[in-house]
C-alpha cells in the first residue's frame, strides 16, 4: 500500500495557513485592500462543499467606508445587547470594525433545505427535518471556514462573528443591505490587517481529540469540566495567546483541578461517563 507522506509538502503549508487563521478583533487603521484580493476569498467560499451541491449561499462583500460604518453600527448595536441581555458571555466592543478594509457576509438560502433529504412520511419528518437544519448549518460553516482560511493566505485576517444569526441583527442587516426575507446573515466576516502580531489561541492536545476505531470515553470531557469552562475558564481560553495552558504563568490559579484534564491526553481518567 502506498502512503502519502509525499504530499506532505502540501499538508504542512496547508495546516500552517489553518494556525494562523485566527479570530482578530484589532486591525490596523487606514488600510486598503484591492477588490482582486476580495475576488480570490470570494473563490475560495465557491468551492466550499454545500448539502447536494446546492450552492445555498451567497457572499455579500461591503468594501466601501460609508457601508462598512453603518455596518458596524449594527454590530455595536449587537453588542451593547450582548452585554444587556446574553448571561456572563465574554464579549468585546465591536468599535475595532471601524479599521476593517472590508466586511464579508455570508447569507444562507433555507429554502435548499427542500434538496436535503426529507422523509416520505410523518414518522420520520422531525428526524430529517433537523438533520436539513444541520446539513444547512454545516454548509454555510464550511463557506465561512473558507473565507477565513483564504483571507490568512492573503496576508490579511479576519473574526467570525455569529452576530446575525439571531434575528434581530439578521433584520437590521437586511434593511442596510437589502437582501431578500429567506436569506439570513449565518456569518459576518470583518477582514483587516493585524493590529500586531497574531498569536496562537488555547487547543486541547490532539491525543485528546483522536479516538482510534471506537469512542474512548477516558476522553469525554465530564460536565464538571463544562461547567468550570462556562464560569471560570472562557475568558481566557477565548483570548489568551498560547496554544498550550501550561505556558500560563497563572495556569494553576486558573485550571484549578482541571489542569490535567485541560492540559493532558485523558480528561477523564476513570472512564466513567457521568
Ligand atoms: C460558529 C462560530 C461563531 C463565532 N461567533 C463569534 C462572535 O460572534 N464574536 C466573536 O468575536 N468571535 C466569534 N467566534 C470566534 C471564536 O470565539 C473563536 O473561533 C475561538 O475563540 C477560537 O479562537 P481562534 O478563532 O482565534 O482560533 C465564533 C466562532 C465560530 C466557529
Amino acid at each position: 500500500m502506498s502512503d502519502v507522506t509525499d504530499q506532505s509538502t502540501d499538508i504542512d503549508s496547508l495546516i500552517d495557513v489553518m494556525r494562523r487563521r485566527r479570530s482578530v478583533r484589532r486591525f490596523e487603521k487606514g488600510r486598503r485592500v484591492e477588490r482582486g484580493t476580495l475576488m480570490k476569498i470570494a473563490e475560495a467560499a465557491r468551492w466550499a462543499p454545500t448539502g447536494a451541491n446546492t450552492q445555498c449561499f451567497d457572499v455579500l462583500i461591503v468594501d466601501e467606508p460609508e457601508m462598512r460604518d453603518k455596518v458596524l453600527e449594527v454590530f455595536l448595536r449587537q453588542s451593547s445587547r450582548l452585554i444587556a441581555h446574553v448571561k456572563g458571555f465574554p464579549a468585546v466592543k465591536k468599535t475595532y470594525l471601524a479599521n476593517t478594509v472590508a466586511i464579508v457576509i455570508v447569507l444562507g438560502d433555507p429554502r435548499w433545505k427542500a434538496s436535503f433529504p426529507n422523509a416520505t412520511d410523518s414518522e420520520w419528518e422531525a428526524e430529517y427535518e433537523a438533520n436539513n437544519e444541520n446539513i444547512l448549518l454545516a454548509s454555510l460553516g464550511a463557506v465561512i471556514q473558507n473565507v477565513q482560511l483564504a483571507v490568512t493566505a492573503c496576508g490579511l485576517t479576519s473574526a467570525w462573528l455569529s452576530g446575525g444569526g439571531e434575528d434581530t441583527t439578521n433584520r437590521d442587516l437586511a434593511d442596510l443591505l437589502g437582501y431578500p426575507e429567506p436569506l439570513v446573515a449565518y456569518g459576518t466576516i470583518p477582514i483587516g490587517y493585524p493590529e500586531k502580531d497574531v498569536s496562537l489561541r488555547w487547543r486541547r492536545p490532539v491525543e485528546q481529540v483522536v479516538h482510534w476505531n471506537r469512542y474512548d470515553p477516558t476522553k469525554f470531557r465530564p460536565q464538571e469540566l463544562v461547567d468550570f469552562y462556562v464560569e471560570k475558564l472562557r475568558p481566557f481560553a477565548m483570548y489568551r495567546g498560547n496554544e498550550d495552558l501550561e505556558e500560563w504563568e497563572d495556569v494553576e490559579e486558573k485550571t484549578g483541578k482541571w489542569r490535567d484534564a485541560l492540559t493532558g491526553p485523558t480528561p477523564n481518567p476513570d472512564g466513567k461517563v457521568k
